[in-house]
């Protein structure tokens, strides 16, 4: 099987994202442990747990191609942040930027004909559906339960109980 080497550069640049996407949750839910948001804690570290998995499922189909992945360094990500809404709204703004990047492989893929990295990418096109659904729903209690003391303390009880749903790692 072969792949054109912009499709390479693609899914090497995915893998990058992914492990970014990572590391940024891990930083999250250290923030949220240090603050005393103990769901929102577990929350941030499965998600970070689920971007690894996708990061190595990146790597695991280029090496099942033949051509090796390249293993990405990662960026520092931010320790420090404003609030428990900010931090969901910018874990969904990235989540947006990744569905961009993967509708974007989809085309490379279409466009040249690449049916086995189509067949491949399209558990990510529906798992971005999930991923920005999931965000957008932990968004919306913020106006809906509100921003005090106590309203935040609620929301991280969600977060706490959606952090216990098993994730969908796509693992066969
Ligand atoms: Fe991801
Ligand atoms: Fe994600």
């Amino acid at each position: 099987m072969k792949i054109s080497p912009k499709m390479k550069k693609a899914l090497n640049d995915q893998t990058e994202l992914e492990a970014n996407a990572s590391n940024t949750y891990l930083a999250m839910a250290s923030w949220c442990e240090i603050t005393g948001y103990e769901g929102s804690a577990a929350f941030f570290y499965v998600q970070a747990e689920e971007e690894r998995q996708h990061m190595l499922k990146f790597v695991h189909y280029l090496n099942d191609l033949g051509v090796s992945a390249k293993i990405p360094g990662t960026k520092s990500p931010a320790s420090n942040f404003k609030s428990l809404e900010t931090i969901i709204k910018t874990a969904l703004n990235n989540e947006q930027i990744v569905t961009k990047a993967i509708h974007n492989m989809v085309e490379i893929a279409q466009k040249e004909k690449d049916h086995s990295t189509y067949a491949f990418l399209e558990w990510f096109v529906n798992e971005q559906v999930e991923e920005e659904k999931k965000f957008e729903t932990v968004l919306q209690k913020f106006g809906l339960i509100g921003r005090d003391k106590l309203a935040i303390n609620e929301i991280d009880k969600i977060l706490n109980t959606m952090s216990a749903i098993p994730i969908d790692t796509g693992a066969a």
